[in-house]
């Protein structure tokens, strides 16, 4: 713990000396929480940021030279590729037999805009048994480490405010069949939120107002938190990275995780064609030689709208957040415990305490918050794999209550990825006029993992009448 005289004056050199103006009047309990408060920062960061961010008004800056990133398409279209393509799944699958795969997830989000309480890993998403995206994931982990004869080791990372609600979450569920060993839950950081004028804000009197520092912060708490020598101790070094909301990923995709491998990357990621121009997706661009990925918001829409001659768009791999990362990149990124991303700002309303010790209201966006994306790992990663993905096959997340990228979407696309599935297995799915699967299909990853492994498993008279509920688990 630091004194109160610390940390007056690292809080002097730094002018952010106003945190202490309600000390005197905090109970010494309180006291302390405010001053391990203070020794968790990293002024000197939080300094550069300062600089940087604030008294720079520049914003995101738009890098020049921006390129179109080439990536590897989702079907070989050559003989040379579909080699690469076998070696590749080969090793992939090799890679995962020997242990050597972890799997990751970032859930440190609340479902805010969905309007669910609570860590959106625990919301019901599958069409028949209305089964959690946790529950979605846990199954393919425990698939796969059944398929390939290994354990797979799940690092859960959540945020302060869902950390409780998710290990009691899994302990309820019985960690969905998973070794409570094998899951390792790890909290995210949190950066200082700032007024306008960078000065740190008070949520309380004997607190800093926080926000989580982004899917990118998720490098350090890997650090922090014990996961990588974790790994290290279990022999795992490619660590394969999802988000929370997406139940069409495939956790461990043998070929991603192969080429990655073969191509000695440190970072890859999966990539899809964007639907239109405008589609909230990052875009990979390359800048002198480095793979870079460009916010939606940040890519002026003339950009977003060009064209190559044959008329497909010229800044068209969408980022799904999708990746793989070799352990040692991460050691490499996180060395001495500061992350070498950049930090990105957003203003935003919030309520604190004024320097009257009063609670303040804003009415208008008063606050920058500071978060690091975890793309922005890339263009410091020595050799890059993107490959593309079909949409239909891994892409359909949850983010809104209704609209695009909602339940109803998720639902109907899992519906229709398990149609697909049936169908090439050679099972004549029902459909209606408009082509949709007339039958409601849930395929559990304990069932089959993929169309092959499908295929693999159905009874040769497996067939579905139009209306059937059909659960295969
Ligand atoms: C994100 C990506 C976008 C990508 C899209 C694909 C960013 C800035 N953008 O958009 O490039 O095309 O997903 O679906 O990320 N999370 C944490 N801690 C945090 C912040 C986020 O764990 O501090 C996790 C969330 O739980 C979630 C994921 O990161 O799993 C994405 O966060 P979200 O804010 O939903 O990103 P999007 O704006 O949807």
């Amino acid at each position: 713990m630091q004194s109160y005289r610390a940390a007056k004056d690292v809080l002097r050199k730094y002018d952010q000396e106003h945190v202490l103006a309600f000390f005197e009047e905090l109970s010494s309990q309180d006291q302390n929480t405010l001053l391990e408060q203070i020794s968790q920062i990293d002024f000197e960061q939080l300094d550069r940021v300062i600089r940087s961010q604030v008294f720079s008004t520049q914003g995101f800056a738009l890098p020049a030279n921006l390129q179109p990133a080439a990536m590897l398409p989702a079907q070989p279209k050559d003989e040379e590729t579909l080699r690469l393509y076998q070696q590749a799944k080969a090793k992939g699958q090799e890679l995962i037999a020997q242990g050597k795969v972890a799997a990751m997830v970032v859930a440190g989000g609340d479902g805010t805009r969905l309007g669910f309480a609570g860590p959106k890993g625990c919301l019901p998403v599958t069409p028949l048994k209305r089964k959690p995206l946790f529950a979605v994931f846990a199954e393919q982990v425990l698939a796969a480490s059944a398929r390939y004869g290994a354990s797979v080791p799940w690092y859960v990372m959540t945020s302060p405010t869902n950390d409780a609600a998710t290990r009691e979450y899994f302990a309820q569920k019985k960690f969905f069949g998973l070794e409570e060993r094998d899951v390792f839950f790890f909290v995210q950081g949190q950066a200082p939120t700032l007024s306008r004028e960078g000065k740190m804000l008070l949520a309380d009197k004997n607190m800093i107002a926080t926000n989580p520092d982004g899917h990118g912060g998720s490098l350090t708490a890997l650090r922090r938190s014990g996961a990588l020598e974790d790994m290290a101790r279990r022999g795992c070094e490619i660590i394969s990275y999802f988000q929370v909301d997406n139940p069409l990923v495939h956790c461990l995709d043998p070929l991603f995780i192969g080429l990655h491998a073969l191509k000695g990357a440190e970072m890859s990621a999966k990539a899809l064609p964007k639907r239109e121009p405008m589609e909230k997706l990052g875009n990979f661009c390359l800048v002198e030689g480095k793979v870079h990925v460009i916010e939606y918001s940040d890519l002026p829409e003339e950009m977003a709208r060009a064209t190559r001659p044959d008329g497909k768009l010229l800044f068209s791999a969408g980022s799904i957040a999708i990746h793989t990362f070799s352990r040692s990149f991460v050691e490499r990124l996180t060395e001495g415990g500061a992350c070498k991303l950049p930090f990105h700002r957003a203003i935003k309303k919030v309520a604190h305490v004024g320097p009257t010790g009063a609670k303040v209201q804003p009415d208008q966006p008063n606050a920058l918050k500071f978060e690091m994306f975890v793309f922005d790992a890339l263009p410091l990663a020595n050799n890059v794999v993107i490959l593309e993905t079909q949409r239909s096959e891994e892409f359909s997340p949850v983010k809104n209550a209704t609209g695009d990228d909602s339940i109803a979407t998720c639902l109907h696309d899992q519906i229709r990825r398990a149609a697909r599935w049936l169908s090439s297995a050679k099972v004549n799915v029902p459909r209606d006029a408009d082509g949709r699967p007339a039958a409601a299909i849930e395929i559990s990853p304990l069932y089959a993992l993929d169309e092959e492994q499908l295929a693999q498993k159905l009874p040769k008279d497996f067939a579905i009448k139009a209306g059937q509920e059909v659960f295969l688990g």
